[in-house]
């Protein structure tokens, strides 16, 4: 089948990315002109790949089309194109509601909601997927891990989880900046620390215990992981970011009403 992307920015080029590490049987995929650096780029690196100028077009020669620009972009031009009744729509859009979304797609019925993230292009990471279709889940869960909501409310609970990567980040360049300035080398205190993120985040994945007794796991009984976590609890550092997750969800929840 054919699969078309209307924007090609940061979001489209990591998920082309990760479909050609995997073993997804595709015909072609549309590609918008927008950017044209990124466009440009992927169809030279990919043959299966193709720059269409025109988002209608984009939309007419595809049997699923996935809406990958900005929200204003999206509230624009959405209305003015015509989508196939017998298409599958994917929006990345995280402010467009459902309600939204079918009544301006139509007559497309096949409506999901899906986030992915740039760790899609390792096929690595979630996908937030809202409401459940089975060829969709089946699609994404070869790019990675998909995760199905129940229902809005709960789409945008799981959405608030997409604003913790750089603050992940930022905590990995604390504890990376911390050796820095004791003379360890970058590259040494890179390679530790993100051995040890993926180590903890895979054992997590494959655990069957409770995040929480993974917490009883990984300390002694007046040992150093039990000292540091006693510190940063007094300091209330895990209060502090719960309270401010509810502030994105807020803010995600407001834009989608
Ligand atoms: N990045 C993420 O991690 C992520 C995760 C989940 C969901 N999303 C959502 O996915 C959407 C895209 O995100 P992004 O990070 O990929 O944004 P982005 O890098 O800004 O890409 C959007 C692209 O849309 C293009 N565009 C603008 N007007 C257009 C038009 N009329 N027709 C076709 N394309 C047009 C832009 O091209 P120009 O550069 O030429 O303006 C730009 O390259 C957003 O709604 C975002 O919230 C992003």
């Amino acid at each position: 089948m054919n699969i078309g992307f209307i924007g090609t920015g940061k979001i489209t080029t990591s998920v082309i990315q990760g479909l050609f590490r995997s073993n997804i049987k595709l015909k072609q995929i549309l590609i918008s002109e927008r950017n044209k650096k990124n466009s440009l780029a992927l169809s030279k690196k990919f043959k299966k790949v193709k720059v269409v100028k025109d988002n209608q077009e984009i939309i007419l020669r595809s049997s699923w089309v996935f809406i990958a620009v900005v929200p204003t972009v999206a509230k624009k031009i959405l209305k003015e194109l015509t989508f196939k009744k017998n298409q599958t729509v994917v929006s990345f859009v995280s402010t467009l509601n459902m309600t939204y979304l079918k009544k301006t797609l139509r007559p497309a019925t096949s409506i999901v909601k899906a986030a992915p993230l740039p760790t899609i292009a390792s096929k690595l990471g979630p996908i937030i997927l809202f409401p459940k279709n089975k060829k969709v889940t089946n699609f994404f869960n070869h790019l990675g891990m998909a995760i199905i909501a129940n229902n809005e409310k709960e789409n945008n609970h799981l959405w608030t989880m997409t604003s913790t990567m750089a603050t992940y980040f930022e905590y990995c360049h604390t504890l990376e900046n911390w050796l820095v300035k004791r003379k360890v080398t970058s590259a040494k205190a890179k390679d530790l620390i993100a051995s040890l993120m993926f180590g903890l985040s895979h054992s997590m994945l494959l655990s069957k215990s409770k995040t929480k007794e993974l917490v009883t796991d990984y300390q002694t009984k007046k040992g150093i992981n039990e000292e540091l976590l006693k510190r940063l609890k007094q300091e209330k550092t895990f209060s502090s970011i719960d309270r401010n997750l509810t502030k994105i969800f807020d803010r995600i929840k407001k834009a989608n009403d």
